[in-house]
């Protein structure tokens, strides 16, 4: 078995790669990852020298080498992780998320065509589903809710989840698409709430809260949504899409008190900042689907993954602090300089 992992230098990319090599030490793992500013491919250390596993340095927009690397590999699956995924850069300069969401997404696929392929995975987000009002708690996304995006990101994310559904009925190509609630855990570039508050935190610098602080996002830990995706490639419905998401709603202020609380450090570092243009207030999955049809149900707690985070970063200052100190200056510099 071998499936091509585009991505695989960031986030969700870099821990997938991790449980799939420790799950299926059988199956050969090729990360194509283009390395943008969120790749790290320090992320990657421990498995560089695994046999099974190989690092390609590929933009997924790039069709001669994307269809080089799949006619060399001929990979069973494909599991498209790769994207500009950060809401507030979407915000600023949405050219590239259309380039590489949408088509970086419809390029992987026709070299699926192409070649033939088992499944191709589309990783995708709750975002598409636009967001629930806060006085709603009854409310939830299903997979049946309407797509109805506010930003670029998820404007673009839900471009390429239309594409996906439209490459399965028009070509036939075997696909599924995963829509995950945010997720937490190591090597989450610090551009993100979590980390980014984790490692202000740690050097004492203020903690930008974004409006009011209570919008709520639904958190889940980065292994349990890794874990879901591997059930789906093996067992989920080809032509479905699958919610993930944990029941696990916490408003933005509550995370940062709580990061504030864990590390020492105290309340007044908090700093309410102009909010996000179109910010969506409250992100809720249901996830009866996954459940009900795969058994999926995740299994790290927040008060317990939120803990093993914030040691990961304190033992790993080295990973986010060199980040910081580079072109991450100049971002924060102008997503946050004079924002009052
Ligand atoms: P990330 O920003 O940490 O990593 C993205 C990776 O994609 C990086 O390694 C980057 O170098 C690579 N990349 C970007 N453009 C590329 C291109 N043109 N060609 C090849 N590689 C390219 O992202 P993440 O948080 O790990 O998210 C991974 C996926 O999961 C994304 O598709 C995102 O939309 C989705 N998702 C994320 C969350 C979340 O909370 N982080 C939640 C739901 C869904
Ligand atoms: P983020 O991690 O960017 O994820 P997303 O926007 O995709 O949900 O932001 C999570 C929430 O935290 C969102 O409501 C915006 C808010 N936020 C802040 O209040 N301050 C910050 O500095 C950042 C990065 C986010």
């Amino acid at each position: 078995m071998t499936i091509i992992v585009t991505g695989g230098a960031g986030f969700i990319g870099g821990n997938f790669i991790f449980h799939m090599l420790k799950k299926y030490p059988e199956y050969r793992i090729v990360c194509l990852d283009k390395l943008t500013y969120a790749g790290n491919f320090s992320t990657l250390n421990s498995v560089m020298d695994n046999p099974n596993f190989r690092f390609v340095k590929i933009d997924i927009c790039e069709r001669t080498g994307v269809f080089a690397l799949f006619k060399e590999e001929k990979p069973d699956i494909v599991v498209n992780f790769a994207a500009e995924t950060h809401v507030d850069r979407s915000i600023e300069d949405p050219e590239v998320f259309l380039r590489t969401n949408i088509l970086g997404t419809a390029t992987l696929m026709d070299a699926c065509r192409h070649f033939g392929i088992k499944r191709y995975h589309q990783v995708s987000t709750d975002e598409v589903y636009g967001d629930l009002p806060l006085d709603r708690p009854d409310l939830f996304f299903t997979e049946t809710t309407p797509i109805h995006t506010s930003s670029p990101y998820s404007s673009s994310k839900a471009s390429a989840d239309l594409l996906v559904l439209a490459y399965h009925r028009t070509y036939g190509l075997p696909v599924s698409i995963s829509r995950c609630s945010n997720n937490y855990g190591p090597y989450q570039f610090p551009e993100k709430l979590i980390p980014l508050m984790i490692a202000n935190a740690l050097n004492d610098k203020p903690l930008p809260v974004y409006g009011t602080g209570k919008n709520v996002r639904d958190w889940l830990y980065v292994e349990d949504h890794c874990k879901a995706i591997d059930l789906i490639i093996h067992k989920g419905r080809v032509g479905e899409v699958y919610n993930v998401g944990g029941h696990n709603e916490m408003t933005n202020i509550d995370i940062v008190k709580l990061i504030c609380k864990e590390l020492g450090r105290p309340e007044s570092l908090i700093s309410y900042v102009a909010d996000r243009k179109g910010h969506d207030m409250r992100y809720a999955i249901d996830p009866t689907k996954i459940h009900n049809e795969l058994g999926w149900l995740p299994e790290t707690k927040f008060a317990d993954g939120i803990k093993k985070t914030i040691q990961w970063y304190l033992h790993n200052r080295d990973w986010w602090e060199e980040i910081i100190s580079g072109e991450y200056k100049v971002y924060y510099q102008r997503m946050y300089g004079d924002r009052k």
